[in-house]
């Protein structure tokens, strides 16, 4: 009976109940591919936050990154939780998944308080010829990237509430690049997910049966998660309201090629006939405006040719030293 209900309201809010990060009804018509509505035009046609001065995503350049001791490892609770993928749905230009607000949630990593995790969703480019990533790093775009959404707690799991509070930090949402890997195992997760893609190939479908099968944790396989950069930002589509402690991981999440061409062979974008696939469904990176990306202090910038010299240099000194102990 409780699952039924948590089923229900989760259906409900895919179709009507939450304006989530993706819903347009409840906001201008952009989109993705057409020249009218792509992100380019989003400053003009949804000029109230969309034009704003602290934007997502961005390019991070790493030589410019500061170090900044706040920035502590996450404790994160029902990620390890089979129980947690309530629902799966296209919504016209991303695949999201409904996660368990009641039994999801973050804290640390210097976010000012508890976060309850809401759902995730993607970006991606074409294929594997056309990478699709929403940050780079140092110009570097990757295939696909990954958005857990997660609403600080005192809005009860609402994402809605806090886009309409236009709180600076009513959302934290985590960003994981995903790279390409011949390597079949340990992409068994992505497998079953990606298999749950053929079920929802229009704008508006959703299925349920998801659960039992995945944690989030097997998703980010391969991510160590105490190494980030943090920045103030934006929601990456209309109305682009920022509310977003950015989180953006550094190591990347291996998904096999074969399962990494499913995304733009198998969903289709709202509004369209005859259908065509959902690619390149991204925001193109926008403008600093003196933000300052900050990140652990053991793994900042990387180290310049002379430091890495002297460090090379101190090693073998070193190593001299134990040989003649
Ligand atoms: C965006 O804002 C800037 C200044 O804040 C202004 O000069 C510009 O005209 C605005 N553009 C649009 C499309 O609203
Ligand atoms: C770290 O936190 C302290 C205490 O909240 C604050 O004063 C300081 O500015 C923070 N440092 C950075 C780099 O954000
Ligand atoms: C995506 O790639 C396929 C071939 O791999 C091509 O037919 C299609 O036109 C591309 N779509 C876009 C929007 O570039
Ligand atoms: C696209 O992603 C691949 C794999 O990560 C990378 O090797 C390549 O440099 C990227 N291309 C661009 C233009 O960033
Ligand atoms: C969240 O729930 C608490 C207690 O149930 C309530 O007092 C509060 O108004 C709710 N807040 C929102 C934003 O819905
Ligand atoms: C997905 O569709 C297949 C048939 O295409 C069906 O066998 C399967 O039960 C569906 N899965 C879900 C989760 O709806
Ligand atoms: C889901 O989690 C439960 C409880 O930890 C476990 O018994 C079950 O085997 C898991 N299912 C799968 C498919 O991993
Ligand atoms: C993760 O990164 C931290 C910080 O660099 C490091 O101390 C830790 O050993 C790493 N964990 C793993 C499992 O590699
Ligand atoms: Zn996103």
């Amino acid at each position: 009976m409780w699952l039924k209900h948590k089923m229900f309201v989760s259906l409900l809010c895919l179709a009507v109940l939450c304006p989530s990060v993706y819903d347009a009804a409840s906001v201008v018509e952009w989109c993705y591919h057409k020249p009218t509505c792509d992100y380019t035009t989003w400053p003009k046609i949804a000029s109230q936050y969309c034009n704003g001065s602290k934007q997502s995503p961005i390019n991070i350049v790493t030589s410019d990154v500061k170090a900044n001791p706040n920035l502590t490892s996450f404790i994160f609770t029902g990620f390890d939780d089979n129980s947690t993928f309530l629902s799966i749905g296209n919504v016209g230009d991303s695949v999201v998944v409904n996660l368990d607000s009641d039994v999801m949630k973050i804290k640390g990593g210097d976010l000012p308080g508890t976060y309850t995790t809401a759902q995730f969703h993607l970006h991606w480019g074409n294929g594997t010829s056309v990478n699709g990533s929403e940050h780079t790093v140092d110009g570097k775009q990757y295939p696909l990237e990954l958005h857990i959404v997660n609403v600080h707690s005192k809005y009860n799991g609402s994402v809605k509430a806090a886009v309409t509070a236009n709180d600076p930090s009513g959302l934290a949402v985590l960003g994981f690049f995903i790279e390409g890997t011949n390597v079949a195992s340990g992409s068994k997760s992505w497998e079953i997910l990606t298999s749950f893609l053929s079920n929802i190939t229009n704008s508006g479908d959703t299925t349920v049966d998801i659960m039992n099968k995945i944690t989030m944790d097997s998703l980010l396989e391969g991510v160590n998660r105490s190494k980030y950069y943090r920045y103030e930002g934006s929601l990456t589509t209309p109305n682009c309201n920022e509310i977003v402690i950015w989180t953006v991981f550094k190591d990347t999440i291996k998904v096999n090629y074969e399962l990494i061409r499913l995304f733009s062979t198998t969903v289709n974008f709202k509004n369209t006939s005859p259908n065509i696939f959902i690619t390149k469904n991204f925001r193109g990176v926008q403008g600093m405006n003196g933000r300052i990306v900050t990140s652990q202090v053991t793994s900042t910038a990387p180290s310049s040719g002379i430091a890495s010299t002297f460090c090379i240099l101190m090693k073998l000194f070193t190593f001299l030293l134990t040989m003649f102990d």
